[in-house]
């Protein structure tokens, strides 16, 4: 029996309680508290009856290595991270949006390269140009597009390829990234080459 269900037998409990004081005993003043009781217990069930939501975090999206078999499998987990672990969404639209703050990114799988997608991922610096637009010698702008692979966000090799595979998926574009190399990264130790060199661009 869940945990409801025995709160609201000990509620009809104490309403049955109640109605057997009204019942069976004469003196007022424990007539009275049979009649608390009872309001009390009509109370604490109508508060069970409220359907129980507990509010949780979203649960923390993990590769599954074993649910991937194609190239689909990968960009569909490709996607649950780029709208949850990824931050992605927050600054990223996906087709034009008034909201978004950043390049949106229809089509990017098409544009992009899947080595220029993991540099702007991971080095989001090495193609912001110089600011210009001041005396002396000209700065960096700083990137605002955070390093995907490192704190807070911090996606793993695997998670970054899958979600270039959903880049490339939702531009219309075949999916170079193959399973079988994503399964084989030793994590840590990632060629980028290895992974990219077919299909695709
Ligand atoms: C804090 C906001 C922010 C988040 C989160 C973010 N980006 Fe970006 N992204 C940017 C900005 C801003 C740029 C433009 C370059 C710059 O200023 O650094 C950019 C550039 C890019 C580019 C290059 C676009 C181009 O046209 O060259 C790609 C691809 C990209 N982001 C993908 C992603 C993906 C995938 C994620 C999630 C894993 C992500 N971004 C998360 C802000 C963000």
């Amino acid at each position: 029996m869940s945990e409801v269900a025995v709160l609201q037998l000990m509620g009809l409990c104490v309403v049955g309680t109640g109605i057997l004081i009204l019942l069976f005993l004469k003196a007022v003043f424990v007539r009275v508290l049979g009649f608390v009781i009872i309001m009390l217990g009509i109370f604490t069930l109508i508060a069970l009856g409220v359907p129980q939501m507990a509010s949780l975090p979203p649960a923390v999206e993990t590769f599954d290595i074993a649910s991937v078999k194609t190239p689909d499998d990968l960009a569909s987990i490709g996607q649950k991270i780029f709208f949850s672990k990824g931050q992605c969404a927050l600054c990223h639209s996906i087709g034009p949006s008034e909201s978004a703050r950043c390049p949106e990114l229809a089509g990017i799988g098409a544009k992009l390269a899947p080595e220029f997608i993991y540099e702007s991922l991971t080095q989001p610096q090495a193609y912001v140009y110089l600011d210009f637009r001041h005396d002396g010698l000209p700065e960096e702008y700083p990137a605002r597009m955070p390093h995907i692979n490192k704190n807070p966000i911090a996606l793993s090799e695997q998670e970054i390829y899958s979600v270039i595979a959903f880049l490339q998926k939702m531009s219309g574009e075949p999916i170079s990234i193959k399973v079988e190399d994503v399964l084989n990264i030793d994590v840590g130790e990632m060629k980028v080459a290895s992974l990219v060199g077919h299909g695709g661009n």
